[in-house]
């Protein structure tokens, strides 16, 4: 039995569950038991393809990466880590009086690949906070000379996803949208579907409150998290829920008319089939035997590559330890790829004892022109560019 969440419901029947400990109350509010020891499948991998990395100081806490192949560079959501340890409310602190003002607008970067240059790109017409999490970015039809770039934005009054346009080689995000909906609630990932349209993963059920303790404290839940499709073209904004039932929804990714979504508590990436109206048939449920969090594509191939955490996340211990992660606190890195062709079964393509990037979220590929990326959501030194052997993704 699964109850929808009528919280007036459920709390007081969690609170039993706690003051009981009864294993069916945890069924009956949907509670998933996770074995642990499936998350560690990865833990005892030898270094792989990071031994020629060089690790970016000109930006800080990247969760995320995306490349535009034709221009080769990448784009990156990032912040302050030390701030993001007083209010970052997808990592369960909700401090906010002890963030500094200025820190409330975080950046998006580009990364020249072929000169190495990174560059922290100038906000035009986007107003109120930016605190970054996922992004995707989408080129413009008819107009190769541009991308959109959207961004999870963590604002003080809610999430939100903004949509921006760039002129490729310039230095400047113009604000196209800053899309607002109430299903837009706890907004992990984001990856366009059109100019003015996406998929997002929602990763709790409560931004913040009594019920975002519970679930911090007590899940996850089946009924925390889901995936949502919203259309942002007209007016009023669309969002539905098109998936649910994931403990913990995280990074999240478009290849064709697939979609791919990773579980970050339950170590899972389900391959789904798009319909025409956005809804979702589930095809495969991939153990990839570690949490996993950001998504990108292997453009050679389609394969999903995907960031994941080989040892068991431990989020309090990193953020106590926010100033030397990747330096003295190190935090074992992992990359996947999911090979189609071998039926989607999880490959190596990145492990790192987290001396060049701890705590690492994001994962990018150059597959023609040998280059990973690798990004991490608290560190300073928030990213790494590693040169690969041409082999590396044969
Ligand atoms: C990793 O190595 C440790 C120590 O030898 C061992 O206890 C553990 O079971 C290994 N983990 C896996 C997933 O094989
Ligand atoms: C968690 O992962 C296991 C292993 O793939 C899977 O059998 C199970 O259905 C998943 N649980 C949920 C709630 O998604």
């Amino acid at each position: 039995m699964e109850l929808k969440p009528s919280l007036s419901l459920i709390l007081p029947l969690i609170a039993f569950a706690v003051y009981s400990q009864a294993g069916y109350l945890w069924k009956l509010v949907s509670r998933v038991d996770i074995d642990k020891a499936r998350l560690v499948r990865w833990e005892n991998s030898t270094a792989l393809n990071n031994q020629d990395c060089q690790v970016i100081h000109a930006a800080d806490a990247c969760e995320d990466v995306k490349i535009h192949y034709p221009s080769q560079t990448a784009f990156l959501g990032c912040g302050n880590p030390i701030e993001r340890t007083h209010w970052y409310p997808c990592a369960g602190v909700r401090t906010v009086e002890r963030r500094a003002e200025s820190s409330f607008r975080e950046q998006l970067f580009k990364h020249d690949l072929r000169t190495g240059q990174t560059t922290a790109l100038e906000l035009v017409g986007m107003e109120g906070d930016l605190i970054t999490h996922g992004i995707d970015i989408l080129p413009v039809p008819e107009e190769p000379s541009k991308v959109h770039v959207f961004a999870v934005n963590h604002a003080r009054d809610g999430d939100s996803i903004a949509i921006f346009v760039h002129e490729l080689g310039s230095n400047v995000l113009r604000l196209v949208k800053n899309v607002k909906h109430p299903n837009i609630k706890t907004a992990n990932g984001v990856v366009a579907t059109g100019p003015l349209s996406f998929f997002i993963t929602n990763d709790h059920y409560s931004r913040k409150g009594p019920v975002r303790m519970l679930e911090e404290k007590y899940g996850p839940f089946t009924w925390s998290s889901n995936v949502q499709h919203c259309d942002a073209r007209g007016e009023e904004v669309f969002c539905k829920k098109v998936g649910g039932a994931f403990p913990n929804a995280n990074g999240i990714n478009l290849w064709q008319d697939k979609l791919f979504v990773g579980d970050s508590s339950n170590g899972t990436l389900t391959i789904f089939q798009v319909q025409e109206d956005k809804t979702l048939t589930n095809l495969k449920v991939v153990d990839v035997g570690a949490g996993a969090d950001n998504i990108n594509i292997l453009p050679t191939t389609g394969d999903p590559i995907v960031a994941v955490f080989p040892t068991l996340e431990n989020l309090p211990a990193y953020r106590d330890n926010v100033r030397t992660l990747g330096k003295e606190f190190l935090v074992p890195a992992a990359a996947l790829r999911l090979d189609h062709t071998k039926d989607y079964a999880p490959e190596l393509i990145y492990f790192d004892d987290g001396s060049v990037i701890s705590f690492m979220t994001g994962v990018a590929a150059d597959p023609v022109n040998g280059w990973l990326l690798v990004s991490s959501v608290l560190q300073y030194g928030g990213f790494a560019v590693c040169k690969v052997p041409p082999h590396a993704f044969a």
